[in-house]
């Protein structure tokens, strides 16, 4: 039996008694067995949850773009590395081998190299799901500089707050991105944000749509002509175990967006074991997860798990809805892939098509079943079990976070038997508890609480970049000695955990995670508004829809006021982003508020829900006559 790689239930349990007992061990072991070092480590682990300080591998070198592409060029040279698949279907796949991966990872990072970008410096990558978007991750990675992906669905707004709060002295960018029937202007969204950001030297510029855009002299880079005359090999740097392999950006319940910092060694053990476990995968199969690269999903489970793997890993630059609602199966039976790796609101927004687009295809090559970034509800989970796994394929129903940079806790297929809404049981190293509302350890079954970790794991994330207050505060400050999720969670007799949801101002939409203070203070910007408060309810597609209670400074006749809504949701659109829209914006004389001037959301989330029965407590509000006001109004 390999630690590495576990087929049954009862290797797993054994597996994971060891990695509890002795965890130092096993990820010594699994680093030792299964990756190349340029150095060896003094030390497997340190930690102390109350600075929040937590090192692997300490004193290691290593590249990680070694372990994912050089180590296989002897066996794996010819394989297939990366597999795009591009917007149109007309378009051939492209079949990027290990070998032609390492020459264009080698030149790419060469021409960073030229551009004066080294070791430690952070480069901002907003490109659509391209090639070259995996090649500069990994390019960067090559020499040491910190990526920082920012999704290229992001607005100006965000991406120049994103590139300003790490200093990024480059972009890499394209032209334009395709979507479906449409095309987006991503250079110019790039100039536009280029506006406010000083710090940026250069832009390499990728060619994807072939538009007219305006490059500054001096500034903007054709990346093409770059690449051709760039020297084919590059000797990649020798980073240490904690070195910061790149920074992505998260929501959180305030303020700015938090810039997790990941680290080179114990991310890439993590990642690379975690794959190999939860899809199961095999030397010849083709691994899929829809994500973006933009989010962690990509980073982990598109780019460096498989590739630390030797997988063959596919790249999708569309939508599931283009040409029409057959485009995920019609892929799946294309490219005929073993792993699927999707989210929920993918599942239900297919669900709600026919069935004859599915049906029309060949989906036996699947062998594994993936979601992630929500609960998924039962209903969503049978449709998936039945018309796309043919009840054959179990389905992993995977949880964990950007900040915890791999999956937590996930059933392993063909060992852990499944329970539809279960995220099940933890990966080898992962201890979780469920706290109670006084910060006590529920050891009980069944229970539900705060889900917390109390013990590290290699690819959690190290810190907030430039805040390592708020990441303490973030993560360490509500359970002592614990990280502390965000997520309320149930676990059941056997001890499966059921993840229910945030337990705190962050809304989960269409699997992006998002904050309410930013919207809000978007809306805050309307010169018409005084002040908002967004909360999420039930939606079919997206899980969850946003609310907004909208304060006008001057009272009127404002509940047709379409023209208002529009324009309060297009102020979000620029500040934040499409995904960030109102689904409902409802104007209000005032929020219920507590004394002490908090909004008091339980109450607007209750109305947003139509759940108006009992509103619970509310006589520490200041003005409960307000809570009336609302309900009669409520859309
Ligand atoms: C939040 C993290 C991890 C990559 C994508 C999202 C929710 C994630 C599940 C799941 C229930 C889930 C949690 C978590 N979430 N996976 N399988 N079941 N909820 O990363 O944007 O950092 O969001 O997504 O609420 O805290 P993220």
């Amino acid at each position: 039996m390999s630690q590495y790689h576990i087929k049954n239930l009862e290797e797993y349990f054994q597996v994971y008694r060891k990695s509890v007992a002795q965890p130092e061990i096993f990820w010594e072991e699994i680093a030792e067995e299964h990756f190349q070092w340029k150095r060896k480590w003094d030390k497997v682990l340190s930690w102390d949850f109350s600075k929040p300080e937590v090192s692997w591998f300490q004193g290691a070198q290593l590249n990680i773009t070694e372990n994912c592409i050089d180590r296989h060029l002897t066996h794996r040279g010819d394989k297939t590395a990366i597999l795009f698949e591009p917007n149109d279907p007309k378009e051939p796949a492209e079949h990027i081998t290990y070998r032609q991966l390492h020459k264009r990872v080698c030149q790419f990072a060469n021409v960073l190299k030229e551009m004066g970008v080294g070791k430690g410096d952070r480069v901002c990558i907003y490109l659509p799901m391209i090639p070259e978007l995996a090649i500069s991750v990994l390019a960067c990675a090559r020499i040491g500089a910190i990526h920082s992906v920012v999704f290229a669905g992001f607005s100006a707004t965000a991406l120049a707050t994103r590139i300003n709060d790490c200093d990024c002295k480059m972009v890499i960018t394209a032209d334009g991105s395709f979507r479906g029937p449409k095309t987006i202007d991503l250079k110019g969204i790039v100039d536009e944000a280029l506006t406010s950001c000083e710090g940026v030297e250069n832009v390499l510029v990728a060619q994807r749509i072939h538009s007219k855009i305006s490059m500054k002299e001096g500034r903007d880079h054709w990346l093409q002509p770059l690449l051709d005359n760039a020297y084919k090999d590059c000797v990649p740097e020798a980073m240490d175990a904690e070195d910061p392999l790149f920074i992505l950006y998260t929501s959180g319940s305030t303020g700015k967006p938090k810039g997790m910092v990941h680290t080179t060694a114990g991310y890439m053990v993590y990642t690379a074991f975690t794959f190999k476990n939860v899809f199961q995968y095999q030397e010849d199969d083709v691994y899929w997860c829809t994500a973006d690269i933009g989010w962690i999903t990509g980073h982990s489970y598109i780019v460096y798990g498989p590739l630390a793997n030797g997988a063959t890993t596919v790249m999708f630059e569309g939508v599931p809805t283009y040409p029409d609602w057959g485009r995920f199966w019609e892929i799946v039976q294309k490219h005929k892939i073993n792993q699927f790796y999707t989210a929920p609101t993918a599942i239900r927004a297919l669900a709600k098509e026919n069935l004859s687009y599915v049906e029309k295809y060949d989906l036996s090559s699947l062998k594994v079943l993936g979601t992630v970034g929500e609960p998924i509800n039962e209903e969503a989970w049978h449709w998936y079990n039945d018309n796309i796994g043919k009840k054959n394929s179990p389905i992993v129903d995977t949880w964990w976070q950007t900040e915890t940079g791999g999956i937590l806790i996930s059933p392993i297929p063909y060992a852990t038997p499944t329970i539809p809404t279960f995220a099940t049981l933890p990966m080898p190293g992962i201890q979780p508890c469920l706290m109670d509302e006084n910060g006590k350890e529920i050891s009980q079954n069944p229970a539900s609480g705060r889900l917390c970790i109390k013990f590290p794991w290699p690819s959690m994330a190290r810190t907030i970049w430039g805040d390592h207050g708020r990441y303490r505060d973030t993560y360490f400050s509500a359970f002592k000695n614990k990280y502390f999720t965000g997520d309320g969670s149930l676990r059941d007799q056997t001890g499966y955990y059921r993840i229910t949801g945030r337990v705190d101002d962050v809304i989960i939409v269409s699997g992006h995670n998002l904050g309410t203070a930013p919207i809000e203070d978007a809306i805050n910007e309307h010169p018409a508004v005084a002040e908002s408060a967004i909360v999420g309810f039930p939606h079919d597609i997206k899980g969850n829809a946003l609310y907004g209670y909208v304060i006008l400074k001057e009272v009127g006749e404002t509940r047709d006021n379409d023209n208002l809504r529009k324009e309060i949701n297009q102020l979000i659109t620029e500040r934040i982003g499409p995904i960030a829209k109102l689904d409902k914006i409802q104007f209000t004389p005032g929020l219920p508020k507590t004394r002490s001037g908090k909004i008091m959301r339980r109450i607007l989330r209750k109305i947003a829900h139509q759940d108006t029965d009992n509103l619970g407590d509310t006589s520490t509000l200041l003005n409960p006559e307000v809570v009336e006001a609302i309900m009669k109004e409520a859309l």
